[in-house]
């Protein structure tokens, strides 16, 4: 365990809003770093399977000697599972991570703004590529709102880039980064607020470079992949890594930063609109680039 709650500033009670692949893994991270975590979900289902994937995860890291089994109990016994988003009223803060549709995210801060009881709460979105200024501007607290995202899978990798919007204020963005390293024991690095931040300005070029290539038939799925784990030392492939992320993710990402800067490189190459069309999704789905069984 990292950090509790205790002096000034700190967070004591977290709330997620999504309990998908990363806001279950963001789930995992406050509560193996010892907070009071509440997680939202649309309806019982998507509760139940969010309850599912911490579990599991948790289970599995108790198999690899990480965590003892009286350590997975309280580190549950530390989450709750609700469709209540009235649940979040008394958070210190709410990290957003629904999915990546504009509409859905202005819809959720305009309610969560209104409803967090605290002066001092913060409202932060896991976005990959929405702007942040937007959800701010709805959320009735612009100062107190800003961009905190997640690397999948987030128990696992080290960054969190911190994204404060030209509304955020300066004692915001020292908090979150106080709980970023302090508290969760993670590395933050700042961006600003622009499509695709740091990482994924970098990244989706690439990934959608790597799908263009398999479309066009240059090489094998996974001697593409293949190429860059032991040509770059890199621990997965681009179509491993698009399969891992999500096609629908990578693709609604490209689609933002295309939209955003006009770069041809960000499109979306119509073999990836197709999988998502098809709903081949990558590891979620169970078939992307390649088959991914259990
Ligand atoms: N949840 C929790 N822990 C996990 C995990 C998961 N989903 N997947 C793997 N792990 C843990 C394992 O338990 C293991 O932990 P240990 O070393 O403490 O025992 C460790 O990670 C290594 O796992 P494995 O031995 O099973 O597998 P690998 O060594 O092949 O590592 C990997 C798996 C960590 C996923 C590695 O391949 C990797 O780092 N891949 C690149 C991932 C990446 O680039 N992520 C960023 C995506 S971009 C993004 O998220 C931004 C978004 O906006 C698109």
């Amino acid at each position: 365990m990292v950090g509790q709650a205790g002096q000034a500033g700190q967070v004591g009670q977290v709330g997620i809003i999504g309990g998908g692949l990363m806001g279950s893994g963001i789930t995992e991270v406050c509560a193996r770093a010892g907070l009071d975590t509440v997680v939202v979900e649309v309806d019982d289902t998507a509760s139940a399977a969010a309850e599912r994937r911490v579990r599991d995860s948790l289970g599995r890291a108790a198999k690899r000697g990480k965590l003892t089994e009286e350590q997975v109990a309280e580190t549950l016994g530390r989450v709750t599972f609700t469709t209540d988003l009235g649940a979040l009223a008394d958070r210190d803060l709410v990290v957003e991570a629904a999915s990546e549709d504009e509409e859905v995210k202005l819809e959720l801060f305009r309610t969560v703004g209104a409803l967090l009881e605290k002066a001092d709460a913060l409202l932060t979105s896991n976005t990959s590529s929405i702007p942040i200024v937007k959800l701010g501007a709805v959320s009735g607290r612009p100062d107190r709102v800003m961009g905190v995202h997640f690397f999948n899978p987030a128990p696992v990798m080290q960054l969190v880039e911190l994204i404060p919007s030209l509304t955020t204020s300066t004692e915001t963005l020292q908090r979150m980064q106080g709980f970023v390293a302090d508290q969760l024991g993670k590395q933050p690095i700042e961006a600003t607020d622009r499509a695709g931040f740091v990482v994924n300005s970098l990244l989706v070029p690439y990934l959608l470079s790597a799908i263009r290539m398999y479309e066009a038939g240059y090489a094998s799925a996974a001697d593409i992949d293949k190429g860059m784990v032991l040509g770059c030392g890199h621990p997965m492939g681009p179509l491993a890594l698009s399969d891992l992320i999500g096609l629908d993710t990578v693709r609604a990402i490209g689609i933002s930063m295309y939209q955003e800067f006009k770069e041809p490189l960000y499109s979306p190459p119509p073999l990836l609109d197709r999988m998502v069309d098809a709903g081949l999704l990558g590891k979620k789905s169970g078939q992307g680039f390649y088959r991914h069984d259990g």
